[in-house]
C-alpha cells in the first residue's frame, strides 16, 4: 500500500515513517524542511534498510501550497502503477506563539495547504486521510478528562486553523458520505523518541516544548528550566498535561490506517493521549529519577495562553482503533534522554 506523507521528516512523521517503512508500507514523504533536517532521511533509511532490508521510499522536498507539484505526485504514482491509497497528512505550522505573531502564515500554510491536497486527492481518486489534528482546538477544558464530544474552542490561531480543517473534512464527508475515510487524531502531548536513539525531537532554536527543554537542559545546552507558574489549581502548583510516547503515537496512526482501510466510508475525531495528567514537577522528578541527571529549575511567572490541566478521555481510541498506549512515563524520559544524550545538538546540519 502507498502512503502519502506530508511533513514525514518532522519529529512526530519520522516516527511514524520509520514505523510504516519497517511493516512493508510504500512511502513517499513530501516536505519543505522549513523546520527539519534532511539528515533524519538519512538515519531513518539506514536504519529500516538494516532492520528489514527493503526500504520502499520516495522524498520530495516541496510545499503542501504548491498544486503542480501535488498533483504531479499523485500522477506519477498513477504511473508508476503504486497509486496513493491514503495521506497521513502532518505538514504545517505548528507554533502556538508563531501563530500569534503571524496568523496569515498559519492560515496560508495549514489551512490553504491542505485544501490543496484535499482537492488534489480527489481529483485523483484517493479519499483516505488521516489528519493530525491537536488537542489545542479545546481551549480551556469544561470537564476533565477530556472526551471528543468536548467543546470546541481554540484560544490561538494556531488552534483555529486545526479546527477549520477539522471543518473542512466535515464539509467534505458530507458532500458525499460514502465515499471519504477520514480520521481526525487530535494529539496531546507528544513526547520522547524512538528507542534506538536515532531519531527524536529536535526543535529549531529555543525550544517552546517542555520536554525537550528539560532534555536540552540535561545536555547541558540550557542552564535551568523555567517553570511557568507553581500557583495552578493543581496538586503541586504547576501545569498538568498528557504526555504520550512518540512511538505510542505513531502506532495510533498504523491503527488509524487499518480503520480507513476497514471502512467503506466513515468520519472520526480520535483522541491520541495516555489518558494521565503529570505536572510538570512530576515530569522533572520522573526525568531525574530514570536518567540520574538533575534538572535545575527556577519557578517564574505563568506563560500567556496557558491552562492548569489538560489530559484526554482515549476510549474512544480504544474502542475504535482497538488502540491503546503501552509506553510509561519512565520510557518516554529514558526513550527521550538516550535520544538527547546520543545527539546533543540533535541532527547535524
Ligand atoms: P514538525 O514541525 O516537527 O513537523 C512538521 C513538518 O512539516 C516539518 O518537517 C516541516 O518541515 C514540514 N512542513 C511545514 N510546513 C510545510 C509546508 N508548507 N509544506 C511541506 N512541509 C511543511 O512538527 P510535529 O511536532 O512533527 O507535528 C506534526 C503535525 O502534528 C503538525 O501538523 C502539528 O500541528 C501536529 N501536532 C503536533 C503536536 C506536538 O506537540 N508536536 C501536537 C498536536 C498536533
Ligand atoms: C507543557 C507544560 C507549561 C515549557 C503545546 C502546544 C500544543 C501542542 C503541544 C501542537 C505547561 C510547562 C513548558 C517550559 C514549562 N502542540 N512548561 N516550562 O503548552 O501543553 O502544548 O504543545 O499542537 O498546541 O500548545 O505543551 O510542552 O509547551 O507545556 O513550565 O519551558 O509545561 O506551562 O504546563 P502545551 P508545553
Amino acid at each position: 500500500m502507498r502512503i502519502l506523507l506530508t511533513g514525514g521528516a518532522g519529529f512526530i512523521g519520522s516516527h511514524i515513517s520509520l514505523l510504516l517503512l519497517q511493516k512493508g508500507f510504500d512511502l513517499v514523504i513530501l516536505d519543505s524542511f522549513v523546520n527539519s533536517s534532511t539528515n533524519v532521511i538519512k538515519v531513518i533509511t539506514s536504519y529500516v534498510e538494516k532492520k528489514s532490508s527493503k526500504c520502499n521510499l520516495k522524498i520530495i522536498n516541496g510545499d503542501i501550497r504548491d498544486r503542480n507539484l501535488l498533483e504531479k505526485i499523485f500522477i506519477d504514482s498513477i504511473k508508476d502503477s503504486k497509486p496513493i491509497q491514503a495521506v497521513i497528512h502532518l505538514a504545517g505550522l505548528k507554533s502556538v506563539a508563531d501563530s500569534v505573531l503571524n496568523p496569515l502564515g498559519f492560515w496560508d500554510v495549514n489551512v490553504c495547504g491542505t485544501n490543496n491536497l484535499l482537492e488534489t486527492m480527489s481529483k485523483n481518486e484517493c479519499y483516505s486521510i488521516v489528519f493530525s489534528s491537536s488537542a489545542t482546538i479545546y481551549g480551556l477544558p469544561d470537564s476533565l478528562p477530556i472526551r471528543e464530544d468536548h467543546k470546541v474552542s481554540p484560544i490561538n490561531p494556531y488552534g483555529e486553523t486545526k479546527v477549520a480543517i477539522e471543518k473542512m473534512l466535515e464539509g467534505l464527508y458530507k458532500s458525499n458520505i460514502n465515499l471519504w475515510r477520514i480520521c481526525s487524531l487530535r494529539y496531546f502531548n507528544p513526547v520522547g523518541a524512538h528507542p534506538s536513539g536515532l531519531i527524536g525531537e529536535d526543535p529549531i532554536g529555543i525550544p517552546s516544548n517542555l520536554f525537550p527543554y528539560i532534555s536540552q537542559v540535561a545536555a547541558g545546552r540550557r542552564e535551568f528550566l523555567n517553570v511557568f507558574g507553581d500557583d495552578w489549581d493543581t496538586n503541586d502548583g504547576s501545569g498538568v498535561r498528557d504526555y504520550i510516547h512518540i512511538m505510542d503515537l505513531s502506532e495510533g496512526h498504523i491503527a488509524a490506517i487499518d480503520y480507513l482501510t476497514s471502512k467503506e466510508s466513515c468520519f472520526e475525531f480520535i483522541n491520541l493521549g495516555s489518558g494521565k495528567g503529570y505536572s510538570v514537577f512530576e515530569i522533572i522528578n520522573q526525568f531525574e529519577l530514570s536518567t540520574g541527571v538533575q534538572i535545575p529549575f527556577i519557578i517564574k511567572g505563568r506563560r500567556v495562553g496557558d491552562i492548569a490541566k489538560c489530559y484526554a478521555d482515549i476510549s474512544k481510541a480504544k474502542n475504535l482503533l482497538n488502540w491503546f498506549p503501552k509506553r510509561s512515563l519512565e520510557e518516554i524520559c529514558l526513550d527521550g534522554w538516550n535520544w538527547q544524550k546520543n545527539n546533543p545538538n540533535g541532527y547535524i546540519l
